[in-house]
């Protein structure tokens, strides 16, 4: 049952004609309200599709709701917490980019779509961790630079003839590098009968452990399908949230108690309240960083659809 919070913000969507798009690793309380619950390949498609409402209010963090603004720009996108950044985002700058584009020019530049604005306007194409082996094999190079995240440029670069080369070196996620091979070993002999599944930002003895390494949306559609009943979870704990939910008839255990994104929980229900009364705090990008960054946006976009 909804709480009087949650009921009021609601009202305050429809009078507002807002749509509330939030990231898996959302508190519960959120995703109960949202209109659109994803990963980040889903959350950018969903923004390319809005079409009649006049406030998108995107509880994530900064790199998704500015590219919800890449690919609408007259459209009002606001975030309930202005601080909330992914940190591994911030780990590669526009002029790493071009530095090593000058060092390697016959290589294709695909960024995760975890990186800032500026970088992205450097970029060929993007990729999430839900296309990322499909976005490098769609390119006619055979040479890859790939950032900022090392550890889904190995994840791809075990599964493809390309040359990829990661940028930056040392690029990471601080919550998936918690997790380490012991971490899988114990769980396993504690879970015998359940699967290990993990997120490609993960380190590889992880990776090498699990079962399965998939997107946060790859991981819902896989426990949707599999006939199996338990499951080891190795990424944000919120992602368990949603699933306990969604599929309340299996058993999911956190591979970490402690994998908590802090930034993601920056948002709560008064700072989305907030948001919508206030149009705050309001995501802007610079028009021609914004028109540079949309190429490589949408032609993820057109590859993956
Ligand atoms: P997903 O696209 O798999 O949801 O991952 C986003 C992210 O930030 C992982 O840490
Ligand atoms: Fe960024 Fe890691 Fe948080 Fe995802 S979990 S938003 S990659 S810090």
């Amino acid at each position: 049952m909804l709480t009087d919070l949650q009921k009021e913000i609601l009202d305050l969507k429809d009078e507002k004609n807002a749509i509330l798009l939030a990231h898996n690793y959302q508190p519960g309380e959120i995703q109960e309200i949202a209109d659109f619950l994803g990963d980040s390949l889903e959350l950018c498609i969903k923004a390319s599709e809005i079409e009649a409402k006049d406030l998108v209010v995107f509880c994530g963090v900064d790199f998704m709701a500015e590219t919800a603004y890449i690919l609408n720009p007259n459209k009002k996108i606001v975030i309930p917490d202005i601080e909330a950044e992914c940190p591994m985002a911030h780990m590669l700058s526009s002029d790493e980019v071009k530095e090593s584009k000058e060092k390697h020019p016959d290589a294709a530049v695909v960024l995760y779509v975890n990186s800032l604005v500026d970088a992205k306007a450097e970029a060929d194409i993007l990729c999430t961790s839900a296309n990322a082996l499909k976005i490098v094999e769609s390119l006619n190079e055979d040479k890859i630079l790939f950032g900022p995240d090392n550890n889904l440029a190995n994840f791809v670069a075990k599964q493809t003839n390309k040359e990829i080369i990661p940028i930056p070196d040392g690029g990471h996620c601080y919550i998936h590098t918690m997790f380490h091979k012991g971490d899988t070993a114990f769980a396993k002999e504690k879970y015998p009968n359940a699967e290990i599944i993990v997120h490609p930002e993960c380190n590889n003895e992880v990776q090498e452990n699990a079962d399965y390494v998939l997107s946060t949306g790859g991981m819902i559609n896989h426990v949707k399908e599999s006939d199996n009943n338990e499951f080891i979870i190795g990424t944000e704990i919120d992602l368990i949230t949603r699933l306990n939910r969604e599929i309340p008839d299996k058993n999911f255990y956190p591979l970490l108690d402690e994998a908590i994104c802090k930034t993601m929980k920056l948002h709560s229900l008064e700072k989305v309240k907030n948001s919508l009364l206030n149009e705050k705090f309001e995501i802007s990008v610079p028009e021609d960083v914004s028109k540079k960054s949309l190429n490589a946006v949408q032609r993820m976009i057109d590859v993956s659809k």
